[in-house]
């Protein structure tokens, strides 16, 4: 942990309080094209719908939900990337709209479309990131080629410009650009999506070795059932902008008599769980964030 986001953390937390994300009745709706209104018609779509939740320290949380249920708006909305339309969010009592900054000292996300240099290698895009969080070269120098053997980067490839290199091998880049300034809080949107079989195992086993060694809260958006039992604490179930419950796994399929999550999620939506890479309604998206 850096001495600033020793500080950050400091200003906010009281002994005994260890409230890591907070979100209370958050609100968020887009503006969307509504040709039914004619050429420049628009209508309302309401992405989030009164969200509340709190994360504690130290604490990995997965968020289950459909396409389109609002996940990545969620992750946005804590990681400042959005503004609320209603309600509010905190990271370690700092209010993600009045005190943006330390917020972003705190969060760091990890998402589906993680952008890089495309033309740069991994090791220079994480320099590229260390700079922009501040670190030195000092710092950066060892650190560096340490995190990226840690999340079993292959040393002989380092030098290789990130479109060359599999979507697997990117999200191992992604995940280690945002632990070198270790955040406090990780953000992880759908971080296995689309990653065959065996990367995705190894990028679970890296996730579950954050959570030991770094002291990370997480709150992991996913469309895996497996990986939300396994490496959270407790799942939430997220529908059409409303969080259905939040609970451990265990007693969320006691609660609807489930024997899987699968039905838990069937029972408590109404809906099946669709299997990855189903059609996202995103063709009317204004803005990429
Ligand atoms: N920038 C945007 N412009 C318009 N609609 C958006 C935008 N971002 C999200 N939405 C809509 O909000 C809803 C929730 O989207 P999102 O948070 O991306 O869901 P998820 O990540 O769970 O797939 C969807 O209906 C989506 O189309
Ligand atoms: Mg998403």
């Amino acid at each position: 942990m850096t001495d600033v986001q020793q500080a950050a953390l400091m200003e906010s937390t009281t002994p005994g309080l260890v409230v890591a994300v907070e979100a209370r009745e958050l609100r968020k709706h887009f503006k969307v094209p509504d040709r039914k209104k004619g050429r420049f018609g628009r209508k309302t779509r309401v992405a989030l719908d009164g969200v509340s939740l709190t994360i504690a320290r130290g604490e990995t949380v997965a968020i289950l939900g459909q396409n389109g249920s609002g996940k990545s708006t969620l992750v946005r909305l804590l990681s400042t990337l959005l503004l609320p339309d209603g309600g509010s969010a905190s990271i370690f009592g700092h209010d993600v709209v009045a005190d943006a900054r330390a917020v972003r000292r705190l969060v760091n996300r990890v998402s589906v479309e993680a952008s890089f240099f495309k033309k740069m290698s991994s090791a220079e895009n994480l320099s590229y990131a260390a700079r922009y969080y501040g670190m030195t070269s000092g710092q950066t120098r060892d650190r560096i080629p340490e995190i990226l053997t840690r999340v079993g980067f292959p040393k002989d490839r380092r030098g290789e410009s990130m479109e060359n290199l599999s979507r697997g091998m990117q999200q191992k880049v992604a995940l280690a650009r945002a632990l070198l300034t270790s955040p406090v809080v990780l953000l992880l949107d759908e971080p296995t999506t689309g990653l065959d079989p065996r990367s995705k195992l190894e990028v679970q086993e890296f996730i579950r070795e954050i959570r030991t060694a770094h002291d990370a809260t997480i709150l992991l958006c996913t469309h895996d059932l497996t990986e939300a039992e396994n490496l959270a604490e407790r799942v939430g179930i997220l529908d059409r902008g409303r969080l259905l419950v939040l609970e451990p796994a265990d007693e969320l399929k006691r609660r609807y008599g489930a024997a899987t999550l699968e039905e838990a999620f069937f029972a408590a939506t109404g809906r099946e769980f669709e299997a990855e890479g189903d059609e996202d309604d995103d063709d009317d998206r204004e803005v990429f964030a």
